[in-house]
């Protein structure tokens, strides 16, 4: 799905750099990267690199690994787990947001484009500023909260039926693919919490184990954090892991239009 939107700030000039494949490549691959250096005072630009795939891992991951151990050392980007685990190689790769280590260079067609995540400050080349972002995350208290003590003074148990209700949402590793594909959160971010913070939200009012539902449901309840949504399904289309977002958001919608009657 096309869904290309560059960084905020971005207006890119022409003076990319160019780096050939190395002599005897047999089968090159050329990837265009998203450059700015913020405390360097110049425009962002694309700088193209070319690699050869016969002598390059299957994914996007492993060729930006490449370009940086052979071609420039000064790329910058997260990584950490390379299994779609940690969440940290999200960036946008030919139009979308997707986790480098999981996206095969073979599925994409002709020249590889890699942008940062659309719509969020760059600290440097394909890394966003997450401050904003976890400060949402914060804000819905991602714990378990409860008024009593657990029974007996041990753990609290949960029915195989109640821990099933989980599934579609502890898997979400807080990627942001789903949040910087979303219209309404590039528009209000600064409000709206997006798809990723409102499915985490939605993961604890899910949890049979939790007794506050009605002050999570109190905080959401706002023109902005949670009723920007307008069901446009970007976020569901993009996520990494398979979870639906909008679902989560509409079952919060659901619990809210319950207590009310
Ligand atoms: S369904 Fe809602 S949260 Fe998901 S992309 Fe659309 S507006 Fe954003
Ligand atoms: S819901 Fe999916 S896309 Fe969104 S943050 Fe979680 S894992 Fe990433
Ligand atoms: S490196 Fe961890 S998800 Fe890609």
């Amino acid at each position: 799905m096309a869904e290309f939107s560059l960084p905020k700030n971005s207006t890119i000039t022409k003076k990319g750099k160019a780096h050939a494949a190395p002599e005897g490549a047999t089968r090159i691959r050329k990837f265009k990267i998203y450059r700015y250096d913020p405390d360097s005072g110049e425009n962002p630009r694309y700088d193209t690199f070319e690699i050869d795939e016969d002598d390059c891992g299957p994914m996007v991951l492993d060729a930006i690994i490449k370009i940086k151990s052979e071609q420039d050392a000064s790329l910058t980007f997260r990584r950490s787990c390379r299994e779609g685990i940690c969440g940290s190689c999200a960036m946008n790769i030919d139009g979308t947001n997707t986790l480098a280590c999981t996206k095969a260079i073979e599925d994409i067609k002709g020249e590889v484009r890699i942008t940062p995540l659309p719509h969020m400050d760059v600290v440097k080349d394909l890394v966003g500023d997450f401050t904003h972002f976890y400060a949402q995350y914060a804000s819905i208290q991602p714990w378990l909260k409860t008024a009593t003590p657990p029974p007996s003074g041990k753990e609290r148990l949960q029915s195989p039926e109640d821990r099933a209700k989980l599934d579609g949402l502890y898997e979400c590793i807080l990627c942001a693919c789903c949040s910087t594909s979303c219209p309404s959160y590039w528009w209000n971010s600064d409000k709206f919490l997006g798809p990723a913070i409102l499915l985490q939200a939605y993961r604890w009012l899910a949890d049979s184990r939790d007794e506050m539902t009605g002050e999570r449901l109190d905080d959401l309840e706002d023109p902005f954090r949670l009723y920007r949504c307008h069901t446009i399904m970007n976020c569901a289309n993009v996520c990494p892991k398979g979870l639906n977002p909008a679902r989560a958001i509409a079952e919060t919608k659901k619990l809210m239009v319950e207590r009310a009657v």
